[in-house]
């Protein structure tokens, strides 16, 4: 997507000021203010830090240093010497600052008629309970607990009930299959594992307990499986001593429900989640206590501008990034309200995300590019029997928003007032980087804006291995390149589990941190993500592992090699299309191909089913033999007429046929004449 996006972006910019109405109150109440934070910030980050680190936590210990570095190998610890605990800050401290029976958590079920709502005090209840029933199954300070659920509160629970006694949650999606659920318990070594007999969605059951029976066979870490009885699925088998119902554990536990924290050090691990990495095994990002609770809490108040009254709603799953900083952390952080929602934005009718908002009067929205694509193709009609007087501020995360999807929620959901904070961020940031002050920034629809203050991003161009000294230039306003980070912020991991050298590699072409996405800066240093540069996919706003997908594909017998590229997509942003090259004797056939979709489906998850595959002859190749994935990627976009110059490669043949192959495949037919029947079976 990244030239082209680039000048259609540039070429139609238009321009959104901030409200004035609601703009004295704000965190951050004008650009003045924002521009002297960022002076100040960058100025001296340590003093800043060090009081948003004061200001926004509880602290059982000061801190002995703000930050303490070792630049060599990139090893950054934030508030050495300080002592908390997460699920303190979430909640104990709130039943004696007035917010005791506040709503923290409110729950809407796929069900419309289930509801639940746990008041701060409630919460306090279960979360005890579950961290004390934890614990009597041995679970101890820095152990690893596995929770592989859908979208109920008792995830928000059993997140908080480790944080409370050390244990370091690592969330698997409900939606991966086997081999990306087997693949995370097993880099985690999970000692035990939550789950729920089914999840919930679009009407259909996901047996989660029954998909976990056979992966844990090879997962021989775990002892435990706690299971949540939600769906009321029946014949749930349980395993002797292994598995336990969640309402049998915590039955022990109902008196006397107090529990207390264990104080925590600010760099000991809060929790640790998984992403695509750009190898084949997913990657497991560590967070911190400390550093990562004050980014979390310190991005909420400022991005969203939240306040103590907020209903905020954020959509992701829990199971992701975005749910553990902006659905739990941050907000309960604060103190705020926020909403859990087990469903979909089109189930069973495309109004439910529009019901939602009116029956608990949301102030802050945060969804997704995807979700809005989604429900604009479904009609204004649907919003617009709803009250949606109550939205307060609109924000959108995960892949660059279109200007059409962003026209539409302004006007439609906005009334052509509210602001839209873009946010750019990763797993590995830790909280939003990049974005608009709610009250505060000129909003250009499709760039994230400018950084959070005290972060200092920068687009830099690719290495030049011949001439280091100019490695430090920033790219010029217009011209694309990699975005880094060139300071620490005390939101960013503090490892990867396992792997120091996958730690390293974050850091070693530039020296500082290195996102993995291409960006541009425009004359008002706005900055433009251009997408991923290496070989990672967003589908909608998931970062998905092409090299985790061609394992897949080339694990089949008849499959002798795979290459998988994104591609742009209506919808989902991009979408995957799958090359295929098949074993010399074995025919196409539609009959593989559902196959084959249906086998990354079944490992990977349903996100990760390619949208196309194309058989081919042979794929593109450089002399030494690898694959041109460049080539792959503009034939799979439409733009094969951009390929330029290929007689460098080591089979220039290959491409018309593959090219035909792409536009038969478009038009419904079969890629091209079957192999039979060509005769010399070209292969360079
Ligand atoms: C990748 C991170 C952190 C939230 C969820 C995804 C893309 C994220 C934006 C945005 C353009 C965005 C980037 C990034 N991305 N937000 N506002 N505009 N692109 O987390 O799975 O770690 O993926 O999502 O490519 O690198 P993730």
């Amino acid at each position: 997507m990244s030239h082209e996006r680039m000048t259609h972006l540039l070429n139609k910019q238009r321009s959104f000021l901030p409200p004035e109405h609601g703009k004295t109150s704000a965190w951050i109440s004008g650009a003045d203010e924002y521009e002297a934070i960022c002076q100040q910030a960058l100025a001296d980050p340590q003093d800043f830090w060090n009081a948003r680190a004061s200001l926004l936590l509880h602290w059982f210990k000061r801190w002995d240093k703000v930050l303490e570095e070792d630049s060599v190998n990139h090893k950054y610890r934030w508030f050495t010497g300080g002592k908390l605990n997460a699920s303190f800050n979430c909640i104990d401290r709130h039943l004696i600052s007035g917010r005791r029976n506040k709503a923290a958590l409110i729950w809407q079920g796929e069900d419309e008629m289930a509801k639940r709502c746990y008041t701060y005090q409630m919460l306090y209840t279960e979360v005890c309970r579950m961290a004390h029933a934890l614990s009597s199954l041995h679970i101890r300070k820095g152990d690893h607990v596995a929770l592989y659920m859908p979208m109920i509160p008792e995830l928000v629970i059993a997140m908080l009930a480790c944080a409370r006694i050390g244990a370091v949650h690592t969330a698997i999606f409900s939606g991966y299959a086997e081999g990306g659920v087997r693949s995370r318990i097993q880099d985690a070594k999970a000692r035990v594992v939550i789950t729920a007999d089914a999840a919930i969605r679009a009407g259909k059951l996901k047996p989660l307990k029954a998909n976990l029976d056979p992966i844990l066979e090879k997962c021989p870490s775990v002892a435990h499986v706690v299971v949540v009885r939600h769906a009321g699925l029946d014949n749930i088998h349980m395993q002797g001593r292994r598995d336990i119902w969640w309402h049998d554990l915590i039955d022990d536990f109902t008196l006397n429900a107090d529990y207390p924290c264990e104080a925590m050090d600010a760099n000991d691990p809060l929790f640790l989640l998984h992403t695509s990495g750009s190898t084949g095994k997913p990657t497991g990002i560590l967070h911190s206590t400390g550093g990562y609770l004050t980014y979390a809490a310190h991005t909420t108040q400022w991005c969203f501008d939240m306040r103590d009254d907020d209903v905020y709603w954020c959509t992701a799953d829990m199971g992701w990034i975005t749910g553990h900083t902006y659905g739990v952390y941050g907000p309960l952080a604060l103190g705020a309200t926020t909403i859990m929602f087990e469903g979909v934005p089109t189930y069973p009718k495309p109004d439910r995300y529009w019901r939602i908002v009116e029956n608990f009067r949301v102030n802050i929205l945060y969804t997704s590019p995807t979700v809005i694509r989604s429900l604009m193709r479904e009609g204004e009609a649907w919003t617009e029997r709803y009250e949606r007087d109550s939205l307060r501020i609109l924000a959108t995360v995960g892949e660059p928003i279109n200007p059409e999807a962003w026209q539409w929620f302004h006007k439609h959901i906005g009334r052509e007032e509210l602001p839209i904070v873009d946010t750019w961020w990763q797993t590995e940031t830790g909280g939003v980087m990049i974005s608009p002050m709610a009250y505060a920034t000129k909003l250009k629809p499709g760039s994230a804006s400018r950084p959070m203050p005290g972060i200092d991003a920068a687009v830099l161009p690719s290495p030049d291995n011949a001439n280091p000294d100019l490695d430090n230039r920033v790219c010029e306003t217009g011209t694309g390149g990699h975005l880094v980070i060139r300071k620490p912020w005390p939101g960013m991991m503090l490892g990867v589990f396992n792997n120091e050298e996958k730690y390293r590699s974050y850091f070693t072409r530039f020296g500082c941190y290195e996102s993995g996405d291409g960006a541009v800066q425009d004359e008002d240093g706005y900055f433009w993500i251009l997408g991923r540069i290496d070989d990672s996919i967003n589908v909608s706003g998931h970062r998905l592992s092409t090299v985790e997908i061609e394992a897949v594909l080339t694990s089949a017998a008849e499959v002798a090699e795979a290459a998988v590229v994104g591609m742009p997509h209506a919808l989902k942003g991009e979408a995957i299309y799958a090359y295929v090259c098949l074993c010399s004797d074995v025919p196409w056939s539609e009959e593989l191909r559902v196959r084959l979709r249906d086998m990354v489906r079944r490992d990977i998850g349903p996100l990760a089913s390619p949208e196309r595959i194309q058989f081919v002859e042979a794929m593109p190749k450089t002399t030494s033999g690898k694959i041109i994935r460049r080539i792959l990627r503009k034939i799979a976009s439409g733009t094969a007429d951009e390929l330029g110059d290929v007689t460098s490669l080591a089979n220039p043949q290959v491409i018309p046929g593959i090219v035909d192959g792409h536009a038969n495949l478009l038009d419904g037919l079969a890629e091209n004449t079957p192999r039979q029947e060509t005769s010399d079976g070209a292969e360079g």
